[in-house]
């Protein structure tokens, strides 16, 4: 298959340049193309002719997106609107990334497919109104929910982890927030697989099993060799401008034979990817 993939230069969308083997990727960044900008989508699908059209484009600043909705919006719902739109005209599936923020946190164990949506935010609502948009315009779609994204490239709370474990004596870091940290490479050759079916609809892709934020940084720097100590506090402890969701564990209900290792795993690779405490541009 030829795969147009949009954000390809996001953290996600790196990943999917780097893992993607058995097909072939035509790249474009945000630069390239701005997936609201509706003749400029419908131009590179006519210019690139792809099979599937891959989004892993997103405005992604969660408490930003608190005050600049209408941004956060263009891209989390306006773009993916013009992706499924021109993609459907043309006969073309459309793979598009959503987020476990449009949970609100409160069901206490994890979340499937067919669980009912409560956004806390303005990132998560415009998530969830992009997935609509999606739903409605393409039927051929799959919508993939992961949940704390993290690589070697990118911004992302491992990145971000490492570099301030390099230069503060102590750490303080909320352990009352539960998720599923995801690699992003690992994602990466679950979506390959994905797209490889017609296994179309919504999909929970995230490494398996269940940690804290403390927990997982914890692991991170145990994996990186880091000896800085680490105090786990409540959320109360460390006020932002969004509020987050308490425990977005995700789970399948799905029957694709599709599933991502342990979220350790993720941690290892990560570790033995990681350059030296270099937060790389994306
Ligand atoms: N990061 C997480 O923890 C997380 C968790 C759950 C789900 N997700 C979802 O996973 C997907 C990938 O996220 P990520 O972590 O790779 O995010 P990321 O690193 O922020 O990458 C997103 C990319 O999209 C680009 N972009 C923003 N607006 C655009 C537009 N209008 N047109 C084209 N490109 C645009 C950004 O470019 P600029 O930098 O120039 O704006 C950036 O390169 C997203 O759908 C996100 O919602 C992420």
């Amino acid at each position: 298959m030829r795969i147009l993939l949009t954000g390809a230069s996001g953290q996600l969308g790196h990943a999917v340049r780097r893992v993607f083997s058995r097909h072939e990727v035509v790249a474009r960044a945000h630069t390239a193309l701005d997936v609201a900008d509706v003749s400029g989508v419908e131009a590179a699908l006519d210019e690139t002719r792809p099979d599937l059209l891959l989004n892993a484009a997103a405005y992604t600043a969660v408490d930003r997106a608190e005050d600049e909705p209408e941004a956060a919006y263009r891209a989390n719902r306006e773009g993916p609107r013009a992706l499924a739109v021109a993609t459907a005209r043309r006969g073309i599936p459309l793979l598009h990334v959503s987020t476990d923020y449009v949970f609100d946190g409160e069901k206490g164990t994890p979340y499937v497919e067919s669980d009912a949506t409560h956004p806390l935010g303005v990132y998560g609502t415009s998530k969830l109104a992009g997935e609509d948009e999606v739903r409605r315009a393409n039927s051929r779609h799959f919508i993939v929910r992961t949940a704390w994204l993290y690589g070697p490239v990118g911004r992302n709370f491992a990145l971000t982890l490492a570099a301030v474990a390099a230069r503060e004596p102590k750490l303080r870091v909320v352990d009352d927030q539960w998720g599923s940290p995801t690699y992003a490479p690992h994602l990466a050759a679950a979506l390959e697989r994905l797209v490889e079916s017609e296994a179309w609809g919504t999909h929970h892709l995230v490494n398996a099993g269940v940690t804290s934020r403390c927990e997982f940084a914890r692991a991170l720097l145990r994996a990186l060799g880091s000896a800085t100590p680490l105090e786990p506090i409540p959320t109360s402890a460390w006020p932002t401008r969004a509020r987050r969701p308490r425990n977005t564990a995700l789970a399948s209900e799905r029957d694709t034979g599709i599933a991502l290792r342990d979220w350790r795993e993720g941690v290892r690779d990560f570790a033995a990817a990681f350059s030296g405490g270099t937060v790389l541009p994306v």
